[in-house]
């Protein structure tokens, strides 16, 4: 099943597609996306109506999200990563914090919620556009994908992140943007 890419995503070859486990569950739905720790599954949340799109929000189960894994759900039409971080990438993002970075955020500041309230360190939900020109980065996290940070890169000219989305190298200017969410329970947020 083709993955719907925003203007200017275009880094996937087949071999990438085939990488990726792709399922589309319609919106409300909390059923258990099945899939590996290196697959990298879609949940589309489709909207009810296309008037409301510029408006609309997007609640995402985070149960169905196991330890180690990516879901990119849509959110007023965008692509957004929620990631499910491993201690190892949370432990790299804090010692990180004290790296010398282009565009220097710690770490508590990008899993905040956007009503300020601090949030939970496994999670991070990230915007999922390169801040260079737009493309949707890959999963450094996965094995046979290239990145030397840990988070995301993107191949098609060189901007790598780390596993809290902060740009390290490459020509992105600041880091993968943070999307607003709050935690409406233990297992899932509202996205806008
Ligand atoms: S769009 Fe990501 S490096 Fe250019």
């Amino acid at each position: 099943m083709a993955e719907p890419k925003p203007a200017g995503a275009g880094h996937d070859t087949p071999a990438d597609q085939g990488r990726r486990d792709f399922i589309f569950i319609a919106a409300g739905s909390a059923a258990a996306v099945g899939a590996g720790a290196t697959a990298w599954p879609f949940i589309g949340q489709m909207n009810p109506a296309a008037d409301t799109l510029a408006l609309s929000t997007t609640e995402v189960d985070l149960s169905a999200v196991e330890v180690g894994q990516q879901i990119k759900v849509m959110w007023q039409g965008r692509p957004v990563f929620v990631r499910h971080r491993t201690q190892t990438e949370i432990a790299a993002a804090l010692r990180d914090d004290y790296a010398t970075l282009k565009d220097p955020q710690k770490d508590e500041d990008r899993i905040k919620q956007s009503d300020g309230a601090a949030g939970k360190p496994e999670w991070l939900i990230l915007q999922a556009n390169c801040t260079h020109l737009g493309c949707v980065p890959l999963p450094s996290f996965d094995p046979g994908y290239r990145g030397a940070f840990g988070g995301w890169f993107c191949p098609c000219h060189g901007s790598d992140f780390d596993t809290s989305g902060r740009i390290r190298r490459g020509p992105a200017p600041i880091n993968l943007l943070v999307a607003p969410f709050v935690y409406m329970n233990d297992t899932t947020i509202r996205i806008g």
